[in-house]
C-alpha cells in the first residue's frame, strides 16, 4: 500500500486510487481508535514537526494526536513567539528544524503555495494542513470519508458546498475530492463570494441556498472568512444570516432528510443556527473523530513503513 506521491500538497495531486487507499487505511486505523490501547507502534522511529504558521485548533490537535496514535515523536513549532519575527525566512526556519532529525513536516501557512515551494527545497515529505486559500487537503479527505461512511459510494451523491466558496480552500479541496469519487458538486452562496468560472472544476452554481438544500444530499456548509475579506462582500452578518445562514425552519421545510456538515470552526447564528449544528441531521463532531484516523492513515501511507497494522 502506497501512494503515488511523495508529499500530501493538495488533492489536486491525488489520483482515485489514492484516495481509497487513504479511506481504505483510515478504516484500519479506526478500528484501532476504538481499542482500549489506542495506539500502534508503526512509527516509533519517525519524528514529524507540525509548523504552524497560522491558527488552528482541529487540524493541529488532530496532527499531533493522529502522530501519537502510530507512536511517532512529534515537535510543535508556531510562528508567533519564534524567530520568524526576527526576519528568518520560512526555508531557513524549516531546514534548521529538519537538521534535529525530522522525517516529516506538516504545514500551515496564510500563504496560498508555501507547502509547494517547501517541497522544491527541502527533502522530508510535507503534508499540508491547509495554505491560504489554496487547499485543506486532509480536511477534504476527512469530509469525503464521514459522507461516505453515511451515504456510501459518493458515486452520484448530491453534495452542496454551501457559502464563502471565494476565500476557502476547503471548498477547492472538496471540490476536487468529490468530483474524482464520482459526486455531483454544486456551490451555493452570494455571488461576491463565489468564483467566477468555477464552474470549470466540474460543478454546478445555485444562488438559491433553498435550492441548493433541496436538490442535495449533504450541505457542507463553510464559514464566512472575514479575516481573508479585504473588503465588504455582503451588506452585513445579519443580512448574511438572513439570506445564507441555514436553520431549522428552511431544513424542515424540505421535502427530504439531508446531512449537514461544517468543517469548523462555526460562527453560530451565521452561516448555521445552533439548532442545526447540535441536531441529529449534524454529523460535524463525526467529522472531527474521523479526522484522527483519516490524517493517521495519510502520515502513515506517506512514512514509506509497509509494515502490518497491528
Ligand atoms: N477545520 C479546520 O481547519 O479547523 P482549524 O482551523 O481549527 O484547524
Amino acid at each position: 500500500m502506497s501512494l503515488s506521491v511523495k508529499h500530501l500538497l493538495g488533492i489536486k495531486e491525488l489520483n482515485t486510487q489514492d484516495i481509497e487507499t487513504i479511506f481504505r487505511t483510515a478504516d484500519n486505523f479506526k478500528q484501532v481508535l476504538q481499542r482500549p490501547i489506542k495506539k500502534v507502534p508503526t512509527l516509533r522511529d519517525t519524528t514529524i514537526a507540525n509548523i504552524f504558521f497560522e491558527n488552528s485548533t482541529r487540524t493541529r490537535i488532530s496532527f499531533e494526536l493522529a502522530e501519537k496514535r502510530l507512536s511517532a515523536d512529534t515537535i510543535n513549532f508556531s510562528a508567533s513567539g519564534s524567530s520568524v519575527s526576527k526576519g528568518e525566512t520560512l526555508i531557513d526556519t524549516v531546514n534548521n528544524i529538519l537538521a534535529m532529525k525530522v522525517d516529516m513536516v506538516v504545514m500551515r501557512h496564510s500563504a496560498s503555495g508555501a507547502p509547494w515551494f517547501l517541497s522544491r527545497h527541502i527533502n522530508a515529505s510535507i503534508i499540508n494542513a491547509g495554505d491560504g486559500t489554496n487547499e485543506h487537503p486532509t480536511q477534504a479527505l476527512l469530509d469525503a470519508y464521514s459522507m461516505r461512511e453515511r451515504l456510501g459510494d459518493l458515486k452520484g451523491k448530491r453534495i452542496a458546498i454551501i457559502g464563502d466558496i471565494m476565500h476557502s480552500r476547503v471548498a477547492l479541496s472538496n471540490i476536487f475530492c468529490l468530483t474524482k469519487l464520482g459526486a455531483e458538486v454544486t456551490v451555493s452562496g452570494p455571488p461576491t463570494l463565489i468564483p467566477k468560472h468555477i464552474e470549470s472544476l466540474g460543478v454546478k452554481v445555485q444562488y438559491d441556498v433553498k435550492k441548493a438544500l433541496q436538490w442535495c444530499d449533504v450541505a457542507n456548509v463553510l464559514r464566512i472568512q472575514l479575516e481573508r475579506q479585504h473588503k465588504p462582500l455582503f451588506s452585513s452578518l445579519r443580512e448574511y444570516a438572513l439570506y445564507y445562514g441555514i436553520n431549522k425552519s428552511m431544513l424542515d421545510s424540505l421535502e427530504k432528510e439531508i446531512v449537514i456538515m461544517h468543517p469548523g470552526p462555526i460562527n453560530r447564528g451565521v452561516e448555521l443556527n445552533s439548532d442545526v449544528a447540535d441536531s441529529d441531521r449534524s454529523i460535524i463532531l463525526d467529522q472531527v473523530e474521523n479526522g484522527v484516523a483519516v490524517r493517521m492513515a495519510v502520515i502513515y501511507l506517506l512514512s514509506g513503513k509497509s509494515e502490518a497494522l497491528d
